[in-house]
């Protein structure tokens, strides 16, 4: 097995707020390995951003305080890194794209400008006689253009940010992300903007550069569609918990959490005729006042009073496919799983 490029050990996250501590996450343990597509899926407040924000060092501190846990990249704790080492990470081993682009564009400057800004901002890092001239600054801009598919890749140098539809500033970004020669590219709903067709293009593209760059790809979503079609395994969020983590198509065929269970009773399965749209009745609890043991247990229709006494422990069910239930791990220990190796 290959050694993990980032892993999440038991992270914890709170905020101090004047209402109380939130518990934003509680306990997050995942993995991914170089090359490889994870996805992170679970409705809106479950804790996704913070997640993947927090690798990049990117939740403002305060609020945000590290309530117990690591997060490492390539075997090194990423936590309590200063700013210029955070700087050596961000963009060249790790970088991000996030759901509007515009957001990170500066509307008063061309491509060109801001992609030769960013190069030059990764080249702050290395030694001085390794670094670029702004002509070849220009020259990698172009091609990270032409990369992401871009066409005419020296006119778009030339433009500004309006003068691009959605799904092109989308691709500028991911070249820019590209610009770093980055291992692990974080997606943070880089689609949900964009209209279906465009949706497909981006994600198609995302898959490409895994397959031919070898990139590994944190993909985040709270649509599992999005996720299956770039993603080899799925991590699934409630509450600021991991409750299962599986290869996509083991969570389709075979859900074991009870919320996963009704999470996919609620979206059609895209190779299985659509079923009825069924809701998870019961509202998340408030992490100001999170209850004991399992986060889900209001909500869920097998809890049993011990599911209110004690965290569930994440139990492995198959290779590769786990999940954190109290129930599941009692079945486990008594009846084994046929699948188990
Ligand atoms: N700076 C902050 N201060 C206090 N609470 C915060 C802060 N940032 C995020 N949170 C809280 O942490 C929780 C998780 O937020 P997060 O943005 O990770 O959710 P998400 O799963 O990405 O949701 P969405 O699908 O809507 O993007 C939310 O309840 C949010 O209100
Ligand atoms: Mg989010």
């Amino acid at each position: 097995m290959t050694a993990p490029l980032l892993e999440f050990d038991d992270f914890r996250l709170h905020f101090d707020t004047f209402d109380g501590c939130y518990q934003a996450l509680d306990g997050v343990t995942l993995s991914i390995a170089a090359g490889e597509s994870l996805g992170i899926v679970g409705e809106t407040g479950c804790g996704k951003s913070v997640t993947a924000k927090s690798v990049l060092g990117l939740v403002p501190s305060p609020p945000a305080r590290v309530a117990g846990g690591d997060l490492r990249y390539r075997g090194r704790s990423l936590l309590g890194l200063d700013e210029a080492a955070m700087r050596r990470i961000r963009g060249v081993e790790i970088a991000m794209i996030f759901q509007d682009p515009m957001t990170y564009l500066n509307p008063l400057f061309t491509i060109g400008d801001q992609m030769s800004a960013v190069i030059a901002a990764h080249d702050a890092g290395r030694p001085r006689a390794q670094r670029r001239s702004a002509s070849q600054r220009r020259r990698l801009a172009a091609d990270m253009l032409a990369r992401v598919h871009l066409p005419n890749p020296d006119i778009q140098l030339t433009r500004y940010p309006h003068q691009l539809s959605g799904g092109q500033r989308q691709r500028v970004l991911i070249a820019m992300a590209l610009s770093g020669s980055p291992s692990l590219l974080i997606a943070d709903e880089p689609t949900t903007a964009l209209d279906v067709t465009i949706q497909a293009q981006i994600l198609d593209l995302l898959d490409e550069l895994r397959r031919d760059l070898g990139l590994a790809i944190l993909l985040i979503s709270h649509d599992l569609g999005v996720i299956s079609r770039v993603c080899d395994r799925v991590a699934v969020m409630y509450a600021g918990t991991v409750v299962e983590t599986a290869p996509v198509e083991s969570l389709f065929d075979d859900p074991r959490h009870p919320y996963t269970r009704g999470l996919l009773a609620s979206v059609p399965h895209p190779r299985k005729p659509a079923q009825m749209l069924a809701g998870i009745p019961g509202t998340v609890p408030n992490l100001l006042h999170p209850p004991a043991g399992c986060r889900f247990q209001a909500r869920c229709p097998s809890a049993v009073p011990a599911c209110s006494q004690q965290r569930p422990a994440t139990v492995s069910l198959a290779p590769r496919h786990d999940a954190a239930c109290l129930l599941l791990a009692q079945r486990h220990v008594h009846e084994p799983d046929p699948h188990a190796a």
